[in-house]
């Protein structure tokens, strides 16, 4: 795989091999040698992380990603203010000078959704080697936080046969909803997916009609409590403000879209509460403390799995 877009390119394969080297990457990480070994092994090549939208753990753990693997970083966090992109470059124009630069990844995050296929479309156009990474473009996807979230789930969640994952809150206007939403039938073939959002938020189309082409059972909910007590994971997210001016939202997430102590008291035992992070009010802060509560986890797991998918995307073995 060349460029990272979305998970539909993803299969079971390709996430298996990317965890056999987050695990031995964790292993390494742990003592100096195994530390000397990875700052070596992406040496002289160049990551750029072009980042047009703020973003804390994605541009970061990249960044640590390829710096713990040799490479040497460039970096604009703000790109719509601070680079040429304030002057009114297109981003394909810049697209294109990093290339010229000898880019071999961009981590790119941007407001429009397909803003990484447009990048990934200039590379291929002028026959450049760099590797795009989608690092979340708009309302589309956000491809390597689904990577972590699936290996949090690999390493805590104890599932049974028929597993049921719960996708809360704004599933209109969450990428890391629509990613995982597009891989997970594919590496849980025997998942039921119960959607729970307030209706003017629901999942798109599109992705309904990916779990009917895959024969995924599903079910679209407004009612947090009458589903709560069969999810095996439950995914929530924050309502993604800046992509709707609906004031009304807010009040509809706070009544039965939230996780406090009380809902997480009817969850199961056994249930692995995921998110990807911020948290503004969709998880009380009381629920941080739950052991079942996995998302300091997962975020952490950015790292390791970031620092993978950089080695799978230049042929390295470990
Ligand atoms: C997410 C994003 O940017 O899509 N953050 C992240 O990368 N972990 C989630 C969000 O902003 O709600």
């Amino acid at each position: 795989m060349k460029h990272i877009l979305h998970t539909q390119s993803f299969d079971r394969g390709y996430i298996g091999e990317i965890f056999a080297l987050t695990n031995k990457i964790r292993e390494l990480r742990k003592t100096f040698e195994g530390l000397e070994h990875l700052s070596n092994v992406l040496k002289h090549r160049t990551l750029y992380s072009f980042f047009y939208q703020e973003s804390t753990r994605t541009r970061l753990s990249f960044e640590e990603a390829g710096e713990t693997l040799g490479m040497k970083i460039r970096s604009t966090t703000d790109a719509a203010k601070l680079s040429s992109v304030a002057k009114g470059e297109t981003l394909e124009h810049s697209i294109r000078i990093l290339c010229e630069y000898g880019a071999a990844a961009i981590v790119l995050r941007h407001r429009d959704e397909g803003a990484a296929d447009r990048a990934a479309a200039v590379v291929e156009k002028y026959g450049y080697t760099t590797s795009i990474i989608n690092g979340g473009d708009g309302v589309g996807q956000h491809p390597s936080q689904t990577v972590l979230d699936v290996f949090t789930v690999e390493e805590h969640a104890k599932l049974p046969e028929h597993p049921n994952f719960l996708l809360l809150g704004d599933l209109e206007h969450s990428r890391t909803i629509h990613s995982f939403a597009y891989y997970i039938p594919r590496h849980y073939p025997r998942v039921k997916i119960t959607l729970v959002s307030p209706p003017e938020i629901r999942i798109k189309e599109g992705i309904l009609e990916h779990f009917k082409e895959k024969g995924v059972e599903f079910e679209e909910v407004n009612d947090l409590n009458s589903v709560i007590g069969d999810a095996d994971v439950i995914y929530c997210t924050r309502l993604q403000k800046e992509y709707h001016k609906d004031a009304s939202l807010e009040g509809a997430m706070k009544n039965g879209f939230t996780i406090t102590t009380d809902v997480m008291a009817r969850a199961k035992k056994s249930v692995a509460l995921l998110h990807p992070l911020p948290i503004v009010d969709e998880i009380h802060r009381e629920v941080d403390d739950d052991p079942r509560a996995l998302y300091f986890k997962q975020a952490g797991y950015g790292l390791p799995v970031r620092m993978a998918m950089l080695c799978h995307l230049f042929g390295v073995k470990l």
